[in-house]
C-alpha cells in the first residue's frame, strides 16, 4: 500500500479536542518534533476563537521541547502521563492547569492495553524508515512505541532523515502477551534478544508520514563537580568493597544508572576504579559516559530504552555504526524496566533521590511534598527488584538551606524496605538488615551534611525509645521551618516536643 506523505500541519488538522494521543521516544531520544509543533499551533488557533481543543499526552517518558513545551504553552494538555520534566509543562501541572499521573515507566505500555488509559485515538511515532507493508523501524528511542502502534486507531510517522536507516537491527521490539497468556520474558543476560528489528503495523493503519530531518533535543547535563565526583567514587568504593566481600559475584552484575550529571559522575568513578571489572548495562537510558565507556572497553555491553546522548555523541554511534550495533540493543520500557529481568539477571539499581529520611524512605518526585518535580522514571520499577538497590543525593540543597536528610519525607516513592544503600558526598550508609533505629544512626553518621548533624542527633535523642523514633509533631518540622524562614538548620525541636 502506497505511503501518503503530507505536511506537519495536515498531520495535526487530524488530531480533534479530547482526542488521546501516544507518542513515540524516550526523553528526547526519539521523539517527534514537527507534529506535535503543529498541534500546539492548530490548538492556539482555536482557543482564539473561543474553542476549547485539549489533548491527552501519553509519552514514554520526558519528551523534548517541541513536543512537551509546545502543548504547554498552547496550553492544549488535558491529562499528561508518564515522567516529564519540560519547564513549561512542569509549570502547568503545578499551577493545576493540566492533570497528571505518574507511573512507573514499565508499567505504562500494559496500563494501556489493559484499558485503564481509555481510547488511544492516535500514534505519532518518529522512524527512520518506513515501508509500504508497515514495517516501521525506530530511531533513538523505543518507549512504548510497539503498544501504541499495536492499539491507536490511526498512526502518524514522522520520517526523520536525520537517523541513518543503518539503524535497523538496533532495537528489540517484544510485546508481551497480557494476563492470564503472560509468559516469561526470555532474556536471561543483557544482550539476549526477545523480539524484532522492526515494528509491524496493517499499513492501512497508517493514516501520513510527515519527512523531517532534525536532530534530537537532548539539553546538556552540568558537567560534574566536587560533590558528584565524591559521590561517584563513594559508589564505586561500596560496590569494590561489596565484590570484594563475595557477596557481589566476582564476574559482576548488569549495572543500572539514572539520568544527570551524578549518573555521570558515579559512572565515571566506575570506569577508573581498579577494583570494578569489565561490566554490563541493562539500563533505561543510554548516557555519552556509556558510550565514553564503552569506546574504552569498560563496557561490554548495553541494554537500554534510547539513547539520550549529546549530538557528538551521538555522531560517534553513527560514525562506528557496526561496533555499537554489537554492543547496544534498544526495547521497550516494559522490557528494558522489567521487574522480571530486574530481579533474574540481578541487576545493581542506582538511582537520584530529593529527599531521604532517617529510615530509608526515599522522595524522587514531590518538592515539600507538593510541587512535582519529574516523575518517578523508571527508579521504582528497578529499586523494588535490584539486587542491590542504591540511592545517591548531595546531602544538602539550595546553598546548605535544605538538608536532604528529615525525620520523614514529605512524599514517599520507594519505602524502607526496597532501600538498601544510601550514598551522599559525606559518606554511605548501609541499611541492609539493620532495625529503623540502627537506620537512623548509620545515616545520621554516614551521610548527613555536619552542618545538620547535631540538629539530627538532637531529634533522634528526643524521638525517644521506640522501634521506629518517629514523633509526629516534629516529622515535617524541618520542611514547615524551611516555607518560614527559608533555612532548615532554623528548626527548634523544642517548640515541636513541647506540643
Ligand atoms: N528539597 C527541595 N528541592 C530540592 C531538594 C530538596 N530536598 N533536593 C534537590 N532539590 C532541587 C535542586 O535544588 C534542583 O533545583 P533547581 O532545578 O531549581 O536547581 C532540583 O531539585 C534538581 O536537583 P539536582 O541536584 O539538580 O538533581 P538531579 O538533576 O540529579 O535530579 C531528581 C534529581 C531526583 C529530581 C531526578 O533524578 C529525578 O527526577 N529522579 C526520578 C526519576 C528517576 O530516578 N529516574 C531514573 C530512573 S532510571
Amino acid at each position: 500500500m502506497a505511503l501518503r506523505f503530507i505536511s506537519a500541519e495536515e498531520a495535526a488538522s487530524y488530531i480533534n479536542h479530547d482526542d488521546v494521543v501516544g507518542f513515540s521516544g524516550f526523553t528526547p531520544a526519539g521523539s517527534v518534533k514537527s507534529i506535535p509543533v503543529a498541534i500546539g499551533e492548530r490548538a492556539k488557533a482555536f482557543h482564539a476563537q473561543g474553542k476549547p481543543f485539549k489533548i491527552g499526552v501519553i509519552t514514554g517518558a520526558s519528551t523534548g521541547d517541541s513536543l512537551d513545551g509546545s502543548l504547554a504553552r498552547a496550553e492544549a494538555v488535558k491529562f499528561r502521563t508518564p515522567y516529564q520534566s519540560n519547564p513549561d509543562l512542569r509549570n502547568l501541572i503545578n499551577a493545576g492547569k493540566a492533570d497528571y499521573f505518574d507511573s512507573h515507566l514499565s508499567s505504562v505500555g500494559q496500563n494501556i492495553r489493559y484499558g485503564f488509559l481509555g481510547k488511544i485515538n492516535w500514534g505519532i511515532i518518529e522512524a527512520c524508515e518506513v515501508t509500504e507493508n508497515g514495517e516501521i523501524v525506530l530511531t533513538t528511542g523505543v518507549g512504548i512505541s510497539p503498544t501504541i502502534c499495536k492499539v491507536a486507531d490511526k498512526i502518524l510517522i514522522e520520517l526523520n532523515a536525520f537517523h541513518p536507516k543503518a539503524l535497523r537491527g538496533m532495537h528489540d521490539i517484544h510485546i508481551v502477551a497480557d494476563p492470564p497468556n503472560r509468559r516469561e520474558i526470555p532474556i536471561y543476560k543483557p544482550s539476549d534478544r526477545a523480539g524484532s528489528e522492526v515494528i509491524k503495523v496493517d499499513p492501512s493503519k497508517i493514516a501520513g508520514v510527515v519527512l523531517t530531518n532534525l536532530p534530537d533535543e537532548v539539553g546538556g547535563f552540568a558537567g560534574t563537580d566536587e560533590v558528584t565526583d565524591r559521590i561517584g567514587q563513594n559508589v564505586a568504593d561500596f560496590l569494590s568493597a561489596e565484590l570484594k566481600s563475595g557477596r557481589i559475584p566476582s564476574s559482576f552484575l548488569p549495572l543500572q544508572s539514572g539520568v544527570g550529571n551524578i549518573a555521570n559522575a558515579v559512572m565515571a568513578a566506575l570506569g577508573m576504579h581498579k577494583g570494578i571489572p569489565d561490566f554490563e548495562m541493562y539500563t533505561e537510558v543510554i548516557q555519552d559516559s556509556v558510550i565514553d565507556l564503552m569506546l574504552k572497553g569498560r563496557i561490554r555491553y548495553a541494554s537500554g530504552c534510547s539513547l539520550t546522548v549529546s549530538p557528538e555523541a551521538l555522531k560517534t554511534i553513527y560514525d562506528q555504526l557496526d561496533f555499537f550495533h554489537k554492543r547496544i540493543v534498544l526495547r521497550p520500557q516494559e522490557i528494558s524496566n522489567s521487574p522480571e529481568i530486574a530481579r533474574r539477571i540481578g541487576i545493581i539499581s542506582i538511582n537520584t533521590a530529593i529527599e531521604v529520611d532517617l529510615f530509608g524512605n526515599v522522595n524522587s518526585t514531590n518538592v515539600m511534598g507538593r510541587k512535582m518535580m519529574n516523575g518517578i522514571g523508571g527508579s521504582g520499577d528497578f529499586t523494588r527488584n535490584a539486587y542491590i538497590s542504591i540511592f545517591t543525593c548531595p546531602s544538602v540543597a539550595k546553598g546548605g538551606k535544605i538538608s536532604a536528610f528529615v525525620p520523614m519525607v514529605s512524599h514517599t516513592d520507594h519505602n524502607e524496605h526496597s532501600v538498601q544503600v544510601v550514598i551522599t558526598e559525606q559518606g554511605i550508609a548501609d541499611l541492609r538488615s539493620k532495625s529503623p533505629k540502627a537506620k537512623m544512626q548509620t545515616i545520621i553518621e554516614n551521610c548527613v551534611h555536619p552542618d545538620y548533624r547535631q540538629i539530627m542527633n538532637d531529634y533522634a535523642y528526643l524521638a525517644g525509645d521506640t522501634h521506629t523514633p518517629c514523633t509526629l509533631s516534629a516529622a515535617f518540622a524541618m520542611h514547615m521551618e524551611f516555607e518560614k524562614s527559608g533555612d532548615m538548620k532554623n528548626v527548634n525541636w523544642g517548640d515541636c516536643f513541647r506540643k
